[in-house]
């Protein structure tokens, strides 16, 4: 799998990387020049008697460390902003990829696979990338600098310590597989978990209907477990490696004191050069296991950005439109030109050979069983699935040379439960036309039907509507549905069983608002209750994937 897709939003930072890591270099050096101080110390300072020298060494150590604790300090700031905006800038991207895919991965991709993939994993690539890709490169430098200071002093001890460094290599190496599979399945039982929250939440009342608050509580019991024993897992493939990962360390210091103590009793080596070498051992070896378990935690990340990945590799929306057509703010004719369509994963198709034409302006009322294929008329028709074969005309032009946007736009669908968001009225009410002015919104608001209860509430239009337009009557939010349509000027709007919740008179008077409303505009009214639909030009019925028209409708009804 190739990260290449990434290098697009590093190169966007380059110079604040550049910069970040010559702020670390400066780093780095400063805090290798440390144990060489104390060797100076030692052996000039104390040995040689030194007072005055011993004083000002002394010195420059505290000056030292201070100015690195500042450098440090200011690179990891820089460094936080940069891997922050471009992690986000990823997240944005990926997101903005997801809204437009099918609704067919909506309904395989569990919306809690999504969120985690999203948040936690994206979160763990950040966490990788601010906490380790900074250390790699303070590691990487300090090794270097540990190590030629040591060969420096002394290269047979440096001999002897990287002999052992191949064997941490070896130990991360091997362990690699077991760190990246039990990673992905705490990742992917994660999701399993964020989906169950986001399912049973979004739907509590439900679950108190059924009574199922125990039943959904264990169920979460039994996911938490199944996390459990997916994190242990991973906590002691990390920890096996990490302890074993110090043993080493222990074993390379030891073999050092060994035969540098022998050295230094033999008169071969000053006391400074010992204490300086074990001090530049630690660091080097301290960088190195930190380097290793990098290696470690990169595999992790590894599988978080594969999965953010997976998400942005996924296929667009090919069904309709694609082209640059923008469908006009009027009505003009609809046509469904032997059209067939099944359903992917169906064994039987829905429509073969459907032809229907929509007369500009007006009034069609479709009905038919439930399960005919009235609502995958109205997806095929603003371009959610595409045609097996046939063509969709709108104002005699294909749809496939439209912009999907403007059709989505111009051709809005009422439902049965309309969807709102959280946010102020105001900003539900302009969703999708949002620079409409203030004033025209008011003014649609005002001839739907929507001023009055809105202007009961206590804020008015800046009334915050809870989570799905929680606050509102269904009937309100059609309403505003109904004022969203329109300052949409609509090609077509449609009516997908939007009457359903509501009682006979309420029914009654959103038909005459639309009526009234959208005189001019094609109407197509999807109901179980064809009857109840009043001036209707024609009446649609849908059977056997086939349209029926007419008298012989009415048949059915
Ligand atoms: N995404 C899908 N994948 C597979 N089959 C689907 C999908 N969506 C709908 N179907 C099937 O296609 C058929 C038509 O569904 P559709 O929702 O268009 O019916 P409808 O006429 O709107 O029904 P209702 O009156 O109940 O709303 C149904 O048999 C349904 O099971
Ligand atoms: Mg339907």
């Amino acid at each position: 799998m190739s990260f290449a897709w990434l290098w697009p939003y590093v190169r966007r930072h380059r110079s604040a990387i550049l910069a970040v890591m010559a702020l670390a270099a400066l780093t780095s050096a400063l805090s290798a020049v440390q144990p060489y101080l104390s060797k100076l110390i030692i052996d000039d300072g104390l040995l040689g008697r030194h007072f005055h020298l011993l004083a000002e060494l002394c010195a420059a150590i505290v000056a030292l460390a201070g100015c690195g604790f500042a450098l440090g300090a200011l690179n990891r700031l820089l460094y936080v902003r940069v891997s922050g905006n471009i992690l986000f800038a990823i997240r944005e991207d990926v997101y903005a990829h997801i809204l437009r895919l099918p609704p067919a991965f909506f309904r395989v991709r569990p919306v809690g696979d999504i969120v985690t993939r999203l948040d936690g994993d994206v979160a763990e690539i950040q966490r990788f990338s601010t906490d380790s890709v900074l250390a790699v490169v303070n590691g990487v430098l300090l090794l270097i600098f540990s190590a030629a200071i040591m060969a420096a002093m002394s290269p047979d001890l440096t001999l002897i310590a990287a002999c052992i460094l191949p064997l941490h290599l070896l130990l991360r190496h091997r362990a690699r597989r077991q760190v990246s599979e039990s990673t992905r399945e705490v990742r992917e039982w994660r999701g399993v978990i964020t989906h169950f929250l986001v399912e049973t939440l979004g739907a509590a009342k439900a679950v108190q209907s059924a009574g199922a608050e125990r039943w959904e509580r264990d169920r979460l019991g039994g996911l938490n477990q199944g996390l459990l024993r997916r994190v242990v897992r991973q906590q002691l493939v990390g920890y096996t490696i990490g302890a074993l990962s110090s043993l080493l360390s222990h074993l390379t210091t030891a073999v050092v004191f060994i035969i540098g103590g022998w050295e230094v009793i033999h008169g071969s080596l000053t006391v400074g050069t010992l204490v300086a070498f074990t001090a530049y051992l630690a660091r080097g070896t301290g960088s190195a296991t930190s380097l290793m378990g990098l290696y470690t935690a990169y595999q992790r990340a590894g599988v978080s950005l594969k999965r953010v990945q997976e998400l942005r590799d996924v296929e667009p929306m090919r069904a309709g439109g694609g082209g640059a057509r923008v469908l006009a703010a009027r009505s003009g004719p609809i046509r469904f030109q032997a059209v067939s369509f099944r359903y992917p994963d169906s064994e039987r198709a829905l429509f073969e050979g459907l032809t229907l034409d929509i007369a500009a302006g007006s009034k069609v009322v479709l009905f038919g069983d439930s399960g005919a294929g009235k609502s995958t008329l109205i997806d095929l028709l603003r371009g959610f699935v595409q045609p097996d074969c046939g063509r969709i005309l709108l104002d005699g032009a294909d749809l496939s040379d439209y912009d999907l946007q403007s059709v989505r736009c111009r051709i809005p669908v009422l439902e049965t439960d309309p969807v709102l968001f959280r946010g102020s009225i105001l900003d539900n009410l302009r969703y999708g036309h949002f620079d409409a002015p203030a004033e025209r919104v008011f003014e649609a608001a005002r001839q739907t039907g929507v001023e009055p209860f809105v202007l009961a509430l206590p804020e008015g239009y800046a009334t915050e509507l809870g989570s799905r337009g929680a606050g509102l009557s269904t009937g309100q939010r059609q309403r505003v549905a109904v004022a969203r349509a329109l300052l949409g000027s609509p090609f077509a709007l449609v009516l997908d069983e939007a009457t359903s919740n509501l009682d006979a008179a309420a029914a009654r008077a959103m038909h005459a608002l639309i009526d009234r409303y959208f005189p001019q505009q094609t109407r197509i009214v999807i109901t179980h209750s064809p009857d109840a639909v009043p001036r209707a030009d024609r009446i649609l019925a849908l059977r056997d994937g086939r349209v029926i028209d007419g008298e012989l409708a009415r048949a059915y009804a």
